[in-house]
């Protein structure tokens, strides 16, 4: 079997309260080869790393992440929801984990969480930092804006761009070739074999998500997805090293 991606959703997310520097360093000793992590940004325009547009899943704080500021987000336990173990976990900056990932092989898909909430400016700075820490080949932008990949495909060429969507396309494989996409990164159910060999023949990789389960990994892989986005990157490493030995 192919050695395929190992994107661990939102970190080791299975393990450890999402988006956290704890999720992220677990995922990497768990053997994930790529992290998966929501992007939003504050009122004075820092982004941050956090799935919901609002505090109070994660941090148990009332209000939304675009009204508050980068400092008062750093105030917030973003670690206790999941347990008390991890009181210490902070809303972390996307920079570090940049530090993190630097220097290391590891694919960092970033999801623009810029559905619900338009952020202004969010393309122009997410490009700008990326290149800042020259991480143009490490990352891989994904949005369900699609409209919003554009936009970051004309400002960087050089960074890929990856489709997300949850309901079946029609060709999405030519969709993702018109908007210069590197990758369709589906809801699970909207693969299919012929796709996959129909994306394979036009240059465009497929990265389902959230793909948990060891039999449908199996049947993805068996579809020749290029990588899979998963809450347990620990059980798909294991599944690979398996089948490659
Ligand atoms: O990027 C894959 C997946 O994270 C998209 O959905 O809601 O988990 O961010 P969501
Ligand atoms: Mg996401």
């Amino acid at each position: 079997m192919k050695k395929i991606e190992i994107i661990a959703h939102r970190g080791a997310s299975a393990v450890c309260p999402e988006n956290t520097m704890a999720a992220f360093e677990r995922c990497l000793e768990q053997g994930a080869t790529g992290i998966e992590t929501d992007v939003q940004m504050t009122s004075d325009g820092r982004l941050v790393l956090i799935h919901d547009e609002t505090l109070t899943r994660t941090t148990g704080a009332e209000g939304w992440v675009k009204d508050k500021t980068y400092e008062e987000l750093r105030e917030l336990d973003a670690g206790s929801w999941f347990n008390t173990e991890f009181a210490a976990e902070c809303i972390p900056a996307l920079e570090q984990l940049f530090g993190l990932i630097r220097g290391k092989n590891i694919l960092l898909n970033l999801e623009l969480k810029n559905g619900i909430v338009s952020y202004k400016g969010m393309e122009e700075k997410i490009v700008q930092v990326i290149r800042d820490w020259d991480l143009e080949q490490q990352v891989i932008l994904s949005s369900f804006n699609h409209a919003s990949l554009v936009r970051c495909k004309r400002l960087a060429p050089e960074i890929q761009t990856a489709l997300l969507y949850m309901e079946k396309l029609y060709r999405p494989y030519d969709y993702a070739v018109k908007l210069e996409a590197s990758a369709l990164h589906p809801y699970k159910f909207a693969v299919t074999r012929e796709e996959v060999a129909a994306s394979i023949a036009q240059g465009v990789a497929t990265h389902p998500f959230t793909v948990n389960d060891p039999e449908e990994m199996k049947a993805m892989i068996e579809m020749g997805v290029q990588g899979i986005i998963t809450d347990v990157p620990d059980v798909l490493a294991a599944l690979t090293a398996a089948h490659t030995r």
